[in-house]
């Protein structure tokens, strides 16, 4: 829509990049960390790719040391990172665990010795096991109380040195893995009336964590980190218009209106209503959700792909609980809700090998969806290729990874002149890691290491990809080389 010469990105931009405490650190069970839903599931035969488990992981939590310093060199502006529950609170709460708190120290202390901005999120699908068994996790009102103490915890101890906090990863992800597709933990199915209520309670942690932190920190940033896949309404056919609606409501407005607003939309409600599945709000939640929304300095949103909404017919597809978590292009299939709406593939759209499409132009429809509809500034917190990367002489070459992140800071670029405010842009991932399903071949990160699959393979290394490099210039440049 800008007509005059492109401003660029702000002078201060946040140049990142991300990753996720089970996805990296390993020491599943080390200095009294406690077991995790993850640690847990992993180990249920055929859910996971090959049986990959984060028991090792990338050996983050001994290598924390190494990693940093490969930041500093790339220039990196901020880094993006998880905090394990479990590691605090071994039990998910009462006692407390020193050791926990003290990776995090360091780890948030090293970032700050080279000038690296650390932008922490308090849950990335990591929840004590304890409290799964005491109460079932976020299926029980107690895990409001638990997971606001868990936060406050956390701001009373890094508030001092971190300003970026995420509260929430992925909610509507880790959700409808969890309740709907049986794919993540607690690994149950087609279960709305539950899904709404978890979602619910999340929505309550989140709000008490962000009036904790402001009330500690009033100059704190805070956001939630939401899944965004902006959605194409399949042709010009009204129906497929209103399937668009439906699934805009339901997949994604459904969260980030309590994000921004503190309130559910109102057509997605009436659909519940409709469908007796509506969550147990209790007396006050919902002026604690408004409260807390007037006080969110950002919209978080990891940015993959975008999808395709068409009429759906009341015998239709339904939810699936199968994907490609092989590498092997054209496995995933078309899911939906009967009655509403169906998401068939995007034949206008290049996809992975994981048969997600690639769209840098949804990404600027991210930001300028999020300016007209909430007016908040966005932090791009995940935006990034799972690939299969080859070491050739002790290097990668991965000009399929520059390729994608360079269409897409572009469009970003375009984004900021459009007069969206955001306010950093994270890569997904820093090193390689373990992805939940897709083990570790499939690689997103700027840093190769050295391991596949099996929990005794490789040295776990550390090699600088191609795209390591290609970054050091975009940020050295603030975006203008790509
Ligand atoms: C996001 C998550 O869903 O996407 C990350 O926040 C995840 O934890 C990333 O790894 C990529 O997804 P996947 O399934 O390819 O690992």
């Amino acid at each position: 829509m800008y007509f005059k010469e492109s401003q660029g990105f702000p002078k201060d931009f946040l140049w990142g990049s991300a990753s996720a405490a089970y996805q990296v650190e390993g020491g599943w069970n080390a200095d009294g960390k406690g077991l995790s839903n993850w640690d847990k599931f992993v180990r249920i035969p055929g859910k996971t790719f090959k049986a990959t488990t984060g028991d090792k992981a990338v050996d983050h939590y001994h290598r924390y040391k190494e990693d940093v310093r490969l930041m500093a060199e790339m220039g990196l502006k901020t880094y993006r990172f998880s905090i394990a529950w479990s590691r605090i609170y071994p039990n998910g709460n009462g006692e407390i665990n020193e050791a926990g708190l003290k990776f995090y120290d360091d780890l948030i202390n090293e970032l700050l010795k080279y000038g690296i901005e650390p932008m922490v999120t308090v849950y990335h699908w990591d929840m004590p096991q304890a409290l799964e068994d005491e109460y079932h996790g976020w299926e029980s009102r107690q895990i409001v109380d638990d997971y606001v103490n868990y936060a406050t915890t956390l701001f009373k101890r890094y508030g001092d040195r971190v300003k970026y906090w995420i509260t929430m990863n992925e909610q509507n992800i880790f959700t409808s893995f969890g309740w709907l597709k049986g794919m993540h933990p607690p690994g149950k199915e087609n279960d709305m009336k539950t899904f709404y209520q978890v979602n619910h309670h999340a929505n309550m942690a989140h709000a008490g964590a962000v009036l904790a932190l402001k009330e500690l920190y009033p100059e704190a940033k805070v956001g939630a980190s939401f899944a965004y896949s902006p959605c194409y309404a399949y042709d010009r056919k009204p129906e497929n218009a209103m399937a668009k609606a439906d699934y805009d409501d339901l997949q994604n407005y459904w969260w980030m209106d309590i994000y921004a607003y503190g309130r559910y939309p109102r057509s997605a409600w009436a659909y519940l209503e409709s469908h007796g599945v509506t969550p147990d709000v209790l007396p006050g939640d919902m002026e604690t959700l408004k409260k807390a929304a007037a006080l969110v300095d950002f919209m978080g949103v990891n940015y993959y792909q975008t999808c395709v909404a068409e009429y759906n017919d009341i015998n239709g597809v339904g939810m699936s609980n199968t994907m490609n978590t092989t590498g092997k292009k054209g496995t995933a299939q078309i899911q939906g809700i009967p009655g509403l709406y169906k998401n068939p593939a995007n034949d206008y759209l290049p996809t992975t090998d994981w048969d997600w499409t690639i769209d840098p132009m949804g990404l600027r429809m991210c930001c300028r969806d999020i300016t007209s509809r909430y007016d908040l500034p966005i932090v791009i917190s995940e935006n990034g290729l799972g690939a299969f990367d080859k070491v050739e002489g002790g290097k990668i070459h991965d000009p399929y990874r520059i390729a994608y992140l360079k269409a897409h800071i572009e469009e970003l670029k375009k984004a900021c002149d459009d007069g969206c405010r955001v306010l950093a842009y994270c890569t997904w991932s820093y090193t390689d890691l373990l992805s939940w399903l897709n083990g570790y071949q499939k690689r997103y990160g700027f840093v190769y290491v050295d391991r596949e699959e099996d929990e005794n393979s490789g040295t776990l290394n550390r090699i600088p990809k191609d795209s390591y490099y290609w970054y050091k210039k975009v940020i050295e440049t603030n975006g203008e080389e790509l």
